[in-house]
C-alpha cells in the first residue's frame, strides 16, 4: 500500500511531460497556467530543480506584450477540444488566447523562501533574476490591458480566465453573448466525464462564441478588452493579483530592484484604493461585478474568501466574511464549497457550483492564518486533508459527502497535499 505522500509524488512524476506537468493525463493533456504554478510548490517538496523548471517552462510561452496564456499546447492532442486549431493564435509554441489567475509570483516567492531556508539561495538566485522581469511584465499587462478604469481590479474577458470556469457569477454577464453563429462542434470533456458534472450546452456555446470573437480580432488583447461582450471584474483574479503584487514586491526587494519595487508599490496602492468596488453592501460580501452593467453577481463563492489572502485588513468586512464562513461551515461537512450552499443553484457535484477545490482552500487557509484567524484557518486545512485521506487526490470534492469528482490523479491536488494539507493540525 502506498502512502498518500508516495501517491502524490507518483502523480506529479507520472503527469510530468518533461519540463511541464499536465493537470491530469486524460482530460487535460497540456500545460495549464495556474495549475503549473501550484504544481511547482508540490515538486518543491522533493525536487526543487524540477519545481523551478515548471514555472520557467510556462514563461517560455509568454507573449511579447507580457500576456501569459492559460494553456500552452506544447504537443497537440486530438482528444482535446477546443485545441490549438480552434484558438488559432499563431504563436510559437501554440497557446490559447486568454490568461488565468496570476498565482505564479506567489508560488515563486514560496520556492525562493524554501531555497533560502535550505541554504540553497545562491544556486537559485540566477533563476530568480531571470524570472523576475517576466513576472513583472505579466503584472504590467494586467495593469495596462485589464484594468481600463484604473480601479486595481482584473477584468476577465472569458469565464475560463477566472479558473472557476462555470461559476454562476458568469451567467448574467454571459447573456448578451451572441451564440447564433457558433456552429457545430463536438465536446470532449463530456466523453471523459459525467455530463452532470460539466457545464451545460448553453454555457459551452458562450465559451466558444468568446473564443471565436477573440480569434476574429486576431487576439489583439487591447482591442478585445475594449470591445468584448463579456467584461467581468472577477473577485478571484483581483484578490489573487493584489496578493501576487505583494509577493513580487518582496522578490524585487530581495533582488535590490528599487525602481521596480516602487512601481509594484504603486500597483498595490491602486488596488487597495479601488478594490472596494467589489464589496457588495447588500449581500455583505466580496463579489464579482459586471463592468458593462455595474451589477454585482450577488453570489458568495469560494473566491469571496480570498480577501484574507489578498492581505486586506478591514475589520468590518472581515467580520462579515467570517459570519458567512460560520454559516457555510455549519452547513457542509467540508469547506469551502465553490458556491454558497444556501444558494438555490448550489449543486454538490457540478463544476464550480458546489464542489471544493484544494487549491482554492490553500489560498483561503493561508490568508486566514496570516490574518490571525487560526481556528478558521485550521478548519479549512483539516477539511482539505480529510477529503484527500478519505477519497484520494481528485480534481474536486463534494462539500456534503466528500465524493471526488473529475480525475483521481490530479496534479494540483497532489501538489497541495505535499505542500500544505499533509501538515494539517
Ligand atoms: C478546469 C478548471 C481550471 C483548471 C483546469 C485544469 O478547467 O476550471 O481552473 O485550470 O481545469 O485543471
Amino acid at each position: 500500500m502506498m502512502t498518500l505522500d508516495e501517491t502524490a509524488r507518483a502523480i506529479l512524476t507520472g503527469n510530468d511531460r518533461g519540463g511541464y506537468t499536465v493537470p491530469n493525463g486524460r482530460v487535460y493533456p497540456f500545460q495549464w497556467n495556474w495549475d503549473s504554478a501550484f504544481v511547482a510548490i508540490g515538486f518543491d517538496s522533493f525536487d526543487p530543480d524540477r519545481a523551478w523548471a515548471e514555472i520557467e517552462t510556462l514563461f517560455r510561452a509568454q507573449w511579447d506584450d507580457g500576456f501569459l496564456p492559460h494553456i500552452v499546447f506544447w504537443k497537440d492532442d486530438e482528444g482535446y477540444f477546443p485545441g490549438p486549431s480552434v484558438w488559432g493564435t499563431a504563436f510559437d509554441p501554440m497557446t490559447s488566447g486568454i490568461t488565468q489567475p496570476p498565482v505564479a509570483a506567489t508560488m515563486l516567492r514560496r520556492l525562493w523562501d524554501n531555497a533560502r531556508a535550505r541554504g540553497d539561495a545562491p544556486a537559485f538566485r540566477p533563476r530568480l533574476e531571470a524570472l523576475f522581469p517576466k513576472l513583472l511584465a505579466w503584472h504590467r499587462w494586467f495593469r495596462d490591458v485589464r484594468d481600463p478604469d484604473s480601479r486595481g481590479v482584473v477584468i476577465a474577458t472569458h469565464p475560463w480566465e477566472t479558473g472557476r470556469d462555470n461559476s454562476p457569477e458568469w451567467d448574467a454577464p454571459g447573456e448578451p453573448i451572441d451564440v447564433s453563429n457558433v456552429g457545430d462542434y463536438v465536446r470532449r470533456d463530456t466523453s471523459h466525464l459525467d455530463a452532470k458534472m460539466r457545464p451545460t450546452k448553453l454555457e459551452y456555446d458562450r465559451y466558444l462564441a468568446l473564443v471565436q470573437f477573440g480569434r476574429a480580432k486576431g487576439w489583439d488583447q487591447a482591442e478585445i478588452a475594449r470591445t468584448n461582450p463579456f467584461q467581468v471584474a472577477d473577485v478571484g483574479m483581483s484578490m489573487i493579483l493584489l496578493r501576487a503584487h505583494r509577493d513580487l514586491l518582496a522578490l524585487a526587494a530581495e533582488l535590490g530592484r528599487a525602481e521596480e519595487a516602487h512601481e509594484l508599490q504603486q500597483m498595490i496602492t491602486r488596488a487597495e484604493g479601488g478594490i472596494d468596488w467589489l464589496w457588495d453592501e447588500d449581500k455583505h460580501c466580496w463579489s464579482s461585478r459586471d463592468r458593462l452593467t455595474g451589477r454585482f453577481s450577488g453570489f458568495v463563492t469560494s473566491a469571496s474568501f480570498l480577501s484574507f489572502y489578498a492581505g486586506l485588513h478591514d475589520p468590518l468586512k472581515d467580520a462579515a466574511m467570517l459570519t458567512h464562513f460560520e454559516r457555510i461551515g455549519a452547513k457542509v461537512q467540508f469547506l469551502m464549497p465553490s458556491l454558497d450552499p444556501d444558494d438555490p443553484g448550489f449543486q454538490m457535484i457540478r463544476y464550480w457550483r458546489g464542489p471544493v477545490w484544494a487549491v482554492v482552500n490553500y489560498m483561503i487557509g493561508l490568508g486566514l492564518a496570516e490574518c490571525g484567524y487560526d481556528a478558521q484557518a485550521q478548519r479549512v486545512r483539516r477539511d482539505t486533508a480529510e477529503l484527500m485521506r478519505r477519497n484520494g487526490l481528485y480534481e474536486a470534492y463534494s462539500p456534503i459527502d466528500g465524493t471526488g469528482s473529475g480525475g483521481d490523479d490530479f496534479s494540483w491536488t497532489a501538489a497541495i497535499w505535499l505542500a500544505w494539507a499533509r501538515d494539517a493540525a
